[in-house]
């Protein structure tokens, strides 16, 4: 398949043609994914790294937290490079990962202190971020083993990644049963879905935490990335990153990315809510709301290697966080160091700490429901 996809590429540059002109990935074809031995927990439990391509996009996804440790994409000279920041070691992985390329539950982003109430019973979950729970507390989605299980169907190729979170997991009611598909589509696009039901009244909101840069992992900031997000609100924080509960217009302030604008534009204004998040650190509420079937809410783009990013979902919300919190301490597996705004995330959600905020949308899920959301990720140079 290496050599088939070179040759693909080689012969496609002979003839002049390239990813840019067609206007699409190169249509390589899917293959069975592929496993190999990634390393070892602690305890021995041996992690696996499953490696996928279709469409000109490549995959590499770990049973540890579902993590996404490469993916591969060309620019517009059809010149494939990693666009996800990461690392090339579990140890890494286990000790000082910010969430690179995780599955995020039962919670993305935050609730405050830790605590809901729901239908009369208080909860108190693992707290994580000074006094909030973050990303599903300590021991997250992020940091469990899935048991993954490959597809191919059709033309896409794909894996089944399972995980039962029993009831009172990190503070959680209830006995999740949760089921992720990602599957890489003939074009090359990425999607996810997720699933999950539960034996009682329990709140979830899974998503995953790509830190993107699109020139590549190791190639400096994303200030000069190209954004627009179809969201005319933001939920605007306290100095904790907890939402005040307000939905706050974008037009006239450093949120307003309605129309595209560099990621760089705006991010050193002295706003309140750009202190409170050293940066940008937000949910925007998405004007489409939330879907039956995924629609666009997002567009990213290198102007240097012409490589896009195209988010559509079914969810209401988008944390755009921009890196604030790398600091120089981690270290890519291209041998670089991660500095604050390296890669930025954007992650499809509910709203941070709906079971607190009655006004948001719902998070709640309970017997009988099948909680159900999809993120496509379209990739073209
Ligand atoms: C999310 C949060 C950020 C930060 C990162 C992980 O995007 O909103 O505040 O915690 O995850 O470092």
């Amino acid at each position: 398949m290496e050599l088939s996809r070179r040759t693909v590429i080689a012969g496609a540059a002979a003839a002049g043609v390239t990813a840019a002109m067609s206007g699409t990935a190169h249509a390589t074809g899917g293959h069975k994914p592929v496993k190999s031995l990634f390393g070892k927990l602690a305890d021995g439990t041996k992690i696996y790294s499953w490696s996928l391509e279709n469409g000109g996009t490549r995959l590499k996804v770990l049973s540890y937290g579902g993590i996404v440790q490469s993916l591969e994409i060309p620019d517009r000279h059809g010149r494939c490079t990693n666009v996800s920041l990461g690392f090339d070691n579990i140890e890494d992985y286990v000790s000082s990962s910010p969430y690179f390329g995780a599955l995020i539950g039962r919670y993305g982003n935050r609730i405050g202190k830790g605590r809901f109430t729901l239908d009369g019973k208080a909860y108190q979950l693992s707290v994580n971020d000074g006094e909030n729970s973050l990303h599903g507390g300590s021991k997250g989605f992020d940091k469990v083993v899935w048991d993954i299980e490959p597809f191919t169907k059709g033309s896409d190729v794909g894996l089944y990644l399972h995980y039962t979170s029993v009831d009172g997991e990190m503070g959680y009611p209830g006995t999740l049963k949760t089921k992720v598909t990602y599957t890489l589509t003939r074009s090359g696009d990425w999607r996810i879905d997720y699933e999950a039901t539960t034996d009682k009244a329990t709140v979830v909101n899974l998503t995953s935490h790509v830190y993107w840069n699109l020139a590549g992992e190791s190639s400096g900031t994303i200030y000069d990335h190209e954004l627009s997000i179809a969201a005319s609100r933001y939920t605007p924080v306290d100095s904790g990153l907890i939402p005040t509960g307000e939905l706050a217009k974008v037009a006239g302030t450093p949120f307003d990315f309605r129309r595209t604008k560099t990621v760089g534009e705006d991010i050193r204004v002295a706003h309140q809510q750009l202190l409170y998040g050293k940066g940008i650190d937000h949910n925007w509420v998405l004007d489409k709301g939330s879907t039956a079937k995924p629609e666009w809410v997002a567009t990213l783009r290198d102007p240097s290697s012409g490589r896009t990013l195209k988010i559509a979902t079914t969810e209401p919300g988008l944390q755009f966080y921009s890196g604030n919190f790398l600091d120089g301490t981690l270290v890519g597996p291209g041998g670089s160091i991660y500095r604050q705004g390296d890669a930025l995330c954007l992650e499809t959600q509910h709203f941070p700490d709906s079971p607190n905020q009655p006004s948001f949308p719902s998070t709640t899920l309970r017997p009988g429901q099948t909680y159900r959301t999809t993120t496509v990720h379209s990739f073209s140079a």
